[in-house]
């Protein structure tokens, strides 16, 4: 297998999404076959779906909160912990999993991209985003204690913007120029922004672009190194530490 070396110059923004944490027990959305409950993921996953039917966007993260709750990191997430400790703050990981997982495995230099399973914020008011782990009884919205209106879960959905702030952290990651610039992208398939965006960028910079998925890469052409499996085999074997 080809090997990530990481050396005193690298520099590495790793970009991860669902496909990471299937190993441990989440199932991607593609893995749900994108269905939940008989019905396209996005009508819980959305403003509009929110809407329309706050109980039932509820019950969809309850379960997830459950779901959630009781996986573990995978050597997937560890290696990457292990990686950061080895490069320090010349290690960025910009994450689309919102189950906390990274974190629990050690991870500390994270952009929660699409936010976190266990936060909850008002979707009508000012106040910041809280740490939240309740997993609702059925039939239930959470309301703000500040507002009197309906609580929502901390997650970027279908539709909605990225965090300018989170943008702007690795957009100064990527700009610093200090070090060998290397992205890698894992559990992502590649196509999508922000994964697409994000290797463009890396290959304007002149840096190098690594993909491991588990299916084929539909831009194959834009990663330079492409490892195909599962990121819990993969990852703890892509690396050298040097
Ligand atoms: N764990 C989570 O936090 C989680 C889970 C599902 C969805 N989501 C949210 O929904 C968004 C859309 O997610 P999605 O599920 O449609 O993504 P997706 O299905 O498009 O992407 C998953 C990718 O991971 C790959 N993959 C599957 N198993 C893998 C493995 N073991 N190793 C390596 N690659 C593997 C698949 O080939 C696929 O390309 C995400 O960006 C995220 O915000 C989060
Ligand atoms: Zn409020």
């Amino acid at each position: 297998m080809k090997s990530l070396i990481l050396d005193s110059s690298t520099r590495l923004l790793v970009l991860t999404g669902a496909g990471v944490s299937a190993e441990s027990g989440v199932p991607t959305f593609r893995g749900m076959g994108g269905l939940w409950e008989n019905r396209p993921v996005e009508e819980v996953a959305s403003p509009q779906g929110f809407t329309e039917d706050p109980v039932r966007v509820w019950r969809f993260y309850s379960q997830r909160r459950e779901g959630a709750a009781g996986v573990h990191p995978n050597p997937g997430h560890t290696a990457l912990a292990e990686w950061e400790r080895h490069l320090g703050d010349r290690f960025l990981l910009a994450t689309q999993n919102v189950d906390g997982l990274h974190q629990r495995a050690g991870s500390q230099r994270v952009v929660e991209m699409h936010g976190n399973l266990f936060k909850t914020r008002c979707s009508n008011c000012e106040r910041p985003p809280m740490d939240d782990t309740t997993v609702y009884p059925e039939g239930t919205v959470p309301r703000c204690g500040a507002c009197g209106g309906s609580l929502r879960p901390h997650i970027v959905w279908f539709g909605e913007n990225l965090d300018e702030a989170d943008l702007g952290r690795i957009g100064e990651f990527l700009t610093r120029g200090d070090g060998k610039l290397v992205f890698l992208a894992a559990g992502t398939s590649g196509a999508v922004w922000p994964a697409a965006g994000l290797v463009d960028q890396v290959r304007k910079l002149g840096g190098e672009t690594w993909l491991v998925n588990f299916d084929p890469p539909e831009n194959a052409e834009r990663f330079r190194h492409f490892v195909q499996g599962r990121s819990g085999e993969l990852l703890p074997r892509l690396a050298t530490l040097a």
